[in-house]
């Protein structure tokens, strides 16, 4: 009998698709997938393809983002619920209104964004960009939104004063020193690699701190045989695969459930039955789309 995971791969060949999938989501996934990366290698990897159809295997603000890229391709979501909550905590009208009342300030905004807060924003960046993209805007009054992890990491490594929003992603934000501190003590040897969501006291505890991706390829060139992951869980697949004889830590109630919600009957729905389609106006993407090509511009 076909699986599950031969019948999607057997689909996407006829249908001209291609899956992309985040570092976050679950193994069987990452596994059916052609490309699995962090959100900027996502983004770049949604605008470069030929193939007819993306079927993105994130939350919604990533296929909002390969939508707003390439708007004349179908962009399917298998599960188009799977929100970033932190996304949610900045709307385009509470921008929007920001921008009105402060003119003369610049809006970086995280990707982790809705489309509808990306039109009010001057540039996005991602975790992997967040400095470069700071620095290019060096002289201005700067708002960051909406994490306000990242942006203060971000306004550390260049020494720029920007004015953070009060978002932040629960799963990184609740790391504490001292859980990373007790870990250590019990792993004295471990390299320790955070993402810099997490709050910047952990991350000064951190002997890499970066995006997804880039603890990837930390993890394949470092020689140390032992990691604390600082970071969501999803991320253990790849390192495992990768770098056998290598042990990777993670704190287990570094979960983001809705990363999770995808499954692979999910994604042989949309293939099959074109279920999830992302749809945006086209004012929407018109607004949205220089501030993400500006990001991928300077990448
Ligand atoms: P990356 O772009 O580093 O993969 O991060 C995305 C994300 O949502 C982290 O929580
Ligand atoms: Fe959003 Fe946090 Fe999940 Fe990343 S880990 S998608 S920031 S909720």
């Amino acid at each position: 009998m076909v699986s599950v995971a031969e019948r999607i791969l057997e689909l996407k060949k006829e249908k001209n698709a291609v899956i992309l999938a985040h570092n976050y989501t679950s193994p069987e996934v990452q596994d059916v997938a052609d490309y699995v990366g962090d959100s900027l290698g996502l983004s770049i990897a949604a605008s470069n393809t030929d193939a007819d159809i993306i079927i993105f295997c994130g939350v919604s603000f990533m296929g909002e983002t390969a939508k707003i890229l390439s708007p004349e391709k179908t962009v399917l979501m298998p599960e188009p619920d799977a929100h970033c909550a932190m996304a949610a905590m900045c709307t385009g009208k509470e921008l929007k209104e920001f921008r009105e009342s402060n003119p003369d300030y610049a809006i970086v905004g995280y990707v982790n964004s809705t489309a509808e807060s990306k039109m009010e924003m001057d540039i996005c960046c991602t975790s992997s960009n967040a400095v470069r993209v700071l620095e290019s805007l060096r002289g201005r009054n700067v708002l960051f939104v909406p994490d306000m992890n990242l942006g203060a990491y971000a306004a550390s490594e260049t020494g720029i004063n920007v004015r953070l929003w009060r978002g932040f992603c629960s799963i990184h934000h609740f790391i504490t020193p001292a859980r990373v501190r007790q870990l250590k003590e019990k792993h004295p040897g471990a390299f320790i690699m955070a993402h810099p969501e997490c709050r910047i006291e952990v991350l000064e505890l951190a002997d890499h701190i970066g995006s997804t991706e880039s603890m990837i390829s930390a993890a394949r060139t470092s020689d140390r045989k032992e990691f604390i992951v600082l970071t969501e869980i999803g991320m253990k697949h790849r390192l495992e695969k990768e770098n056998p004889g290598k042990t990777f830590l993670f704190l287990e109630h570094a979960v983001c459930t809705t990363m999770k919600m995808i499954m692979l009957d999910s994604i042989l729905d949309s293939l099959a039955n074109g279920t999830g389609e992302i749809v945006l106006p086209e004012n929407v993407i018109a607004g949205a789309r220089g501030p993400v090509l500006k990001m991928i511009d300077l990448s």
